[in-house]
């Protein structure tokens, strides 16, 4: 009897794949808590964030593209925030207890669809400002991807003019924000009127619907010697044309997955690249976060049981991220 509720006791529910498929390959299962090596750190987790790349993962071309081999079943979940329940021994900065959010990419042990995971320590931070742990779950990879945009690949200077492309979804509407912060004045490009509403709540000094409005036509009233820079989260024609407003000699960023690929106009630099992950880098993010007040918007959040559902969400109009909770 004893033995059958330790042997309880050390498995969890997840969201697990047996093999890589469409949104119904989803399926919960009892599956057993990933064990910690020395610099890892035990989440209990309470909430994941949904990545517009978790389809691209669960059809199994992260793995293809990686050149790694998958062990199923399979937890999708880059992104994750909850409890700390227990570190490993080499792991000081953290305690159990702790309030915390974290990332890690195809996670060997397992990713945050799960009630536990199991998470370098290097990637893990305390919870900042006062965010509700869904907010804190859906942050660190696309803010992370923003901040690195803005400032690593941009090199963004107080007083540049910045153009946000897909300014109201995940990794724009925190781009936006954190610009902002960094001294830049902000073109937001965001996609329909609510998208326009959200853009303009978290301080853009100008917003058009890139659904609807004459885009170029706006950059140009905006910036009349052109834009000094842009982040870009989305491709297709209304890209092209927004991105003729930027200036010769200016810059563009966009991170690896955006399709179709964005192209620069002549005389303009333009890079793709990922998004970093280091403590120092997080540490940067967590004191930007809390130097006032900061939106992270989840525009749903699901039962761990509707993974399914809110893969389909993805590929629906929504603001910001999309989250799942775990209970
Ligand atoms: N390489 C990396 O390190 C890294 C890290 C994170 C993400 N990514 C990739 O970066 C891309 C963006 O990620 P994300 O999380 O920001 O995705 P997202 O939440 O889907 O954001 C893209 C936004 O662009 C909007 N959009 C599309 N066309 C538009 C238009 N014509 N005018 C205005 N807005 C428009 C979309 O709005 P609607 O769809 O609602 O219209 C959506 O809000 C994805 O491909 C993701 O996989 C890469």
């Amino acid at each position: 009897m004893a033995q059958t509720s330790q042997a309880k006791a050390q498995t969890m529910r997840a969201v697990a794949l047996d093999n890589f498929g469409g949104p119904e390959a989803l399926k919960i299962q009892n599956i057993p808590i990933p064990e910690i090596d020395a610099h890892e750190v035990l989440i209990r987790v309470e909430a994941a964030g949904v990545g517009a790349w978790d389809p691209f993962e669960r059809e199994g071309r992260f793995v293809e593209i990686m050149g790694t081999k998958p062990t199923f079943p399979y937890v999708l979940g880059t992104d994750g925030a909850g409890t700390v329940a227990a570190v490993g021994t080499d792991v000081s900065r953290f305690k159990k207890g702790d309030r915390v959010y974290a990332a890690e990419l195809a996670n060997p042990k397992g990713g945050f669809y799960a009630q536990y995971a199991a998470v370098k320590a290097d990637n893990v931070s305390l919870i900042p400002g006062e965010l509700t742990v869904e907010q804190a779950a859906v942050l660190p990879t696309d803010a992370l991807t923003a901040l690195t945009g803005l400032e690593k690949v941009l090199g963004l200077k107080s007083g540049e003019s910045l153009m946000v492309f897909g300014a109201s979804g995940g990794i724009g509407h925190l781009a936006l924000q954190l610009a902002k912060r960094l001294g830049a004045d902000v073109f937001a490009i965001a996609s329909g009127d609510d998208g326009v509403q959200l853009a303009q709540k978290l301080g853009a000094d100008h917003t058009v619907d890139g659904r609807r409005d004459d885009v170029l036509n706006a950059a140009r009233e905006f910036a009349p010697d052109g834009i000094d820079a842009a982040l870009v989260t989305a491709g297709g024609a209304t890209t092209a044309q927004a991105l003729s407003a930027i200036r010769k000699g200016g810059r563009i960023a966009y991170p690896h997955g955006v399709m179709p690929e964005p192209t620069a106009p002549d005389g303009v630099e333009i890079e793709a690249y990922d998004g970093e992950f280091s403590p120092a880098l997080i540490e940067r993010l967590n004191a930007l976060i809390e130097s006032g007040p900061f939106q992270v918007h989840v525009d749903r959040t699901f039962r761990l049981e509707e993974a399914s559902d809110a893969h389909k969400a993805l590929t629906e109009h929504h603001l910001g991220k999309i989250a799942l909770r775990i209970e």
